[in-house]
């Protein structure tokens, strides 16, 4: 829709997963890197250091579903003439100054199985293009089938759907088809790289089946934004005044249901390949795309390195947070030294 391709410059965030880069490349564009403020904001001055030539685009996140405030960002791309490009993914709901999340970009993108029980589907909102969106195709039968399939098996695996659970589950485990799956896949290999991360173009322009369609539309929202705001504040609470690590943002906004919780850990590995081992609902986005360098005053890379992103999942019940809260004290607070003195 922004019609970009060779020749053409899209600003990114040095913090980052591959997925916010791949679509980038994959239109033979070039992603510039931009550094961020220890908020997350995107350092315009020094994008305004000759950073701008050819530059179409620059793409904004709300990091972990805390609304990045974007006042500057839009007055500046008004005035340079470049396209903003905000990056819900991690934000489906909330505003940021007093606006709400999605309306800020010209274009504007949210991943629906970040906080919606579906198995696939995003948003694309358009906000100031003339362009048309995309045609999309329609799911073949198949595709719909599958979809309602792996919401139903998701439901069972996590404990849901009472009586036709215990049925459902007893024929999946005749059929033995799935085996149950962690909350977070870790990579797939060691080995591989982000930019040989590519995107389905065909997958990407299939529009949404309807069993995801419709759980999409009917999940409690209202639920799903209390106990994530709920379960936030829990891990704030624990994790805080403690050596060794801190809350990245101990003070969650008041409109937003965050996607994940930011724990800043001062020296994270080699625990967190254990957590990882474990199954610990937790990611890192260590995977950094090839192309970033370092840069002045920049806390991307760093919380490339050092921020751990905790589930904060609506279903995660007190249980379960509080063995996530032990697991995390037990690895990474330091212990006494004890002083013989
Ligand atoms: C910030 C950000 N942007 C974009 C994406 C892509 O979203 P999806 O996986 O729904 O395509 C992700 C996915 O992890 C993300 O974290």
């Amino acid at each position: 829709m922004l019609e970009i391709g060779p020749g053409d410059t899209v600003l990114v965030p040095t913090y980052h997963c591959p997925t916010m880069i791949a679509p980038i490349v994959s239109r033979g564009a070039q992603p510039v890197f931009y550094p961020l403020d220890s908020t997350g904001a995107p350092n315009l001055e020094w994008i305004n250091q000759d950073k701008t030539q050819g530059v179409r685009a620059i793409l904004v996140a709300h990091f972990f579903g805390l609304p990045q405030p974007l006042t500057a960002v839009r007055q500046w791309c008004d005035q340079q003439g470049v396209r903003l490009i905000e990056d819900c993914a991690h934000a489906l709901f909330g505003t940021s100054d007093d606006r709400a999340v999605g309306y800020w970009g010209d274009l504007a993108i949210a991943s629906l199985t970040k906080f919606l029980p579906v198995p696939e589907g995003g948003c694309l909102l358009n906000n100031t293009l003339l362009a048309p969106f995309p045609e999309l195709h329609q799911p073949k039968p198949k595709s719909q089938v599958k979809a309602g399939f792996d919401i139903l098996h998701a439901g069972i695996n996590h404990g849901r759907l009472n009586g036709l659970g215990t049925l459902m589950r007893s024929l999946f485990g005749v059929l033995s088809l799935f085996k149950k799956k962690p909350l977070h896949q870790p990579p797939p290999t060691e080995s591989s790289s982000p930019a040989g991360f590519t995107i389905d173009v065909a997958q990407s322009h299939q529009g949404l089946t309807y069993p995801s369609r419709w759980i999409a539309n009917h999940a409690p929202r209202e639920r799903i934004v209390l106990r994530r705001r709920a379960n936030y504040l829990v891990l704030a609470q624990a994790l805080s005044g403690l050596r060794g690590m801190h809350p990245l943002r101990p003070d969650l906004p008041a409109k937003c249901a965050p996607y994940v919780f930011p724990l800043w850990v001062d020296h994270p590995d080699p625990g967190y390949g254990e957590l990882r081992r474990m199954a610990f609902p937790v990611s890192r986005w260590d995977w950094l795309w090839p192309t970033v360098s370092k840069l002045p005053n920049d806390s991307g890379i760093q919380w490339s390195h050092h921020i751990l992103q905790l589930a904060c999942h609506q279903d995660l019940t007190p249980a379960e947070l509080e063995e996530m809260i032990s697991t995390l004290k037990r690895m990474y607070v330091p212990k006494a030294v004890e002083s013989f003195a």
